[in-house]
């Protein structure tokens, strides 16, 4: 079935994605190889796990775990080509509205495109307004950081709290988390997002007004558990600060495209940090959304990371992709997703201060690929994007990995690490990595009745020992975990779900599965509020709901 052509943005009368040659070529080769043991095939090539490895932007990649063949490499690859993947990745970059459903450009690359490029939308250079930004940025963080900035009785600010949900809630946090050790660790940082009041309340509960900042950071600044924070942290800070007005204009700053809707709040648009309507929210921690993260690590280790994205949106623009990473690893997803028809990919970092990395890459990953509507309208008749999960190792080790290793599910593992500990205490470091090293081998080649038999187990409990292996996983290895060694992780993963959802021609970018339920909430909400009269008119199951819940909530 032919594509029906967006202008200006997704190649012309693709092909449906399982008529296509190499989708045929992989079903067929993926019934012959689909058997095959990870034992075979490195016995059968003694050096895959030096060949299958691809670097870039301090990033290696060992994918030499992964049940495939270089046959498998290479139909994966041809399936990119004939999706038209190199086009798409130029039409991103270039500008193209390939947010067709809203009718946007996807740029999260210009907001690391260094000063003095070009990148147009609408015939407009944003380069410059990306820099601009990026110097208020600068200068706001630096009078906060050298005390220059005060609160409104002239103490200096101690304490930032960033409001938001989302992609203006998970990106902050997770970075703020990931680069704790390069922060000024005089400032606390806390974060709050939910709309349950406790997530507020126990963000403030110790904290002085007088040196407490917020941040209200949302890109549409109309987000009800955004606005409802901020509301509330108005009213406890300016209970905290004598109730004067003029109060606001020193604890409050906003992040947003929505200039009206920032002044209507009462911050002064003076103090608002802009982004654009072609940053998608999942993808804008490196916008002005940062805020907290720069006023966190200063604004010279913001830049790193910029740099740090813009090696890897470099790597995966100009190099081929049978050594590209982004694409390699969307292709091995695609692999196991499609044919293995693996549900989920688990994400293991092992580095503690990752350890928000999976909940980030939640949103970036299901929120983008989440869809069953190819571009032309039709349902898709493959799955899409996997569920991603997972913990910081090796906590794991002791919660799940039982299931991955002996469970019936085929649970594809990324594994991320990193040479050189932040804080080096003891033997900590090899003990750690012993344990990544130990948990992909286990993985992939398990251990065999012969050998569980050969250690001397009774025959009664030999299947029980036994683990069968074949398990894939990708290896992620750095020397060091630094702001730019994040900024390029994250474009890693950013560039790998855009290489998915460019083969399965879905639209990464918009987000419509989250509004119904937005909008149900704003006609229960009165419903739940109601003093006096109110009429339901939902399904049983919800009305009665509403009833016991009003019911409950009275019941002392
Ligand atoms: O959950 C839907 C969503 O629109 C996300 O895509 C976005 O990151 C989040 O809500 C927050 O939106 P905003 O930044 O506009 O408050």
């Amino acid at each position: 079935m032919g594509i029906r052509a967006t202008p200006g943005a997704i190649p012309q009368a693709l092909e449906r994605l399982t008529k296509r040659k190499a989708w045929k070529a992989l079903e067929a080769h993926y019934a012959r190889v689909r058997r095959l043991h990870l034992r075979e095939l490195f016995v059968e090539d003694p050096k895959r796990g030096e060949r299958m490895t691809a670097e870039a932007a301090g990033i290696f990649i060992d994918y030499s775990k992964n049940r495939i063949t270089g046959e498998t490499v290479k139909l994966l690859i041809q399936l990119a080509e004939e999706s038209g993947l190199r086009s798409q990745i130029d039409a991103m970059f270039r500008g193209d509205k390939i947010n067709f459903t809203e009718k946007r450009s996807v740029l999260h690359v210009a907001l690391r495109a260094p000063n003095g490029t070009s990148i147009l939308v609408d015939g407009e250079n944003v380069v410059p307004q990306v820099h601009a930004v990026l110097d208020k940025m600068t200068e706001f963080s630096g009078r906060v950081r050298n005390g220059e900035w005060k609160g409104h009785t002239g103490k200096r600010i101690r304490y930032v709290i960033n409001i938001g949900i989302g992609g203006s809630d998970l990106g902050p946090v997770m970075a703020y988390e990931a680069l704790k050790h390069y922060s000024d660790r005089a400032m606390t940082f806390r974060f709050v997002s939910n709309i349950d009041g406790t997530d507020f309340a126990e963000a403030v509960r110790d904290l002085d007004a007088a040196e407490t900042l917020f941040i209200v950071s949302s890109k549409t600044f109309t987000t009800l558990e955004t606005m409802t924070n901020a509301h509330s942290a108005r009213a406890w800070s300016l209970a905290g600060l004598g109730g004067d007005e003029k109060s606001v204009a020193k604890h409050f700053v906003a992040v947003s495209t929505n200039a009206a809707e920032v002044a209507k709040f009462g911050i002064d648009t003076a103090n608002m940090f802009g982004f654009w309507d072609w940053v998608g929210g999942r993808y804008s921690m490196d916008s002005a959304i940062g805020l907290s993260t720069m006023l966190a690590i200063g604004p010279e280790n913001f830049r790193a990371m910029l740099e740090g994205f813009h090696q890897m949106d470099e790597h995966f623009r100009t190099v081929p992709f049978e050594q590209n990473l982004p694409v390699l690893m969307g292709l091995l997803g695609i692999w196991y997703n499609d044919f293995f028809g693996a549900q989920t990919v688990a994400v293991l970092p092992y580095e503690q201060y990752l350890k928000r990395f999976p909940a980030y890459l939640q949103q970036l990953t299901m929120e983008s690929n989440g869809k069953h509507v190819t571009i032309d309208g039709t349902d898709v008749d493959y799955p899409t994007g996997p569920i991603y999960w997972g913990e910081p190792g090796t906590n794991g080790q002791h919660s799940f990995y039982q299931l991955i290793h002996q469970g019936t599910r085929l649970i594809p593992c990324d594994f991320i690490a990193f040479a050189q500990p932040l804080i080096p205490i003891g033997r900590h470091h090899d003990m750690l990595l012993a344990n990544v090293f130990a948990q992909t081998e286990a993985l992939a080649f398990g251990t065999t009745p012969e050998q569980v038999n050969a250690e001397g187990t009774p025959d009664w409990l030999v299947p029980h020992r036994v683990l069968e292996g074949n398990h894939p996983s990708n290896t992620i290895l750095a020397a060091r975990l630094t702001p730019k060694i994040l900024g390029a992780l994250v474009a890693l993963y950013e560039h790998s779900v855009f290489t998915q959802g460019a083969i399965w021609l879905i639209n990464s970018f918009d987000q419509w599965g989250v509004e119904l339920g937005k909008v149900l909430a704003q006609r229960i909400i009165p419903e739940l509020e109601s003093e006096t009269g109110y009429s339901l008119g939902h399904d049983s199951s919800t009305d009665n709901l509403i009833r016991r819940y009003r019911n409950l909530k009275t019941t002392s």
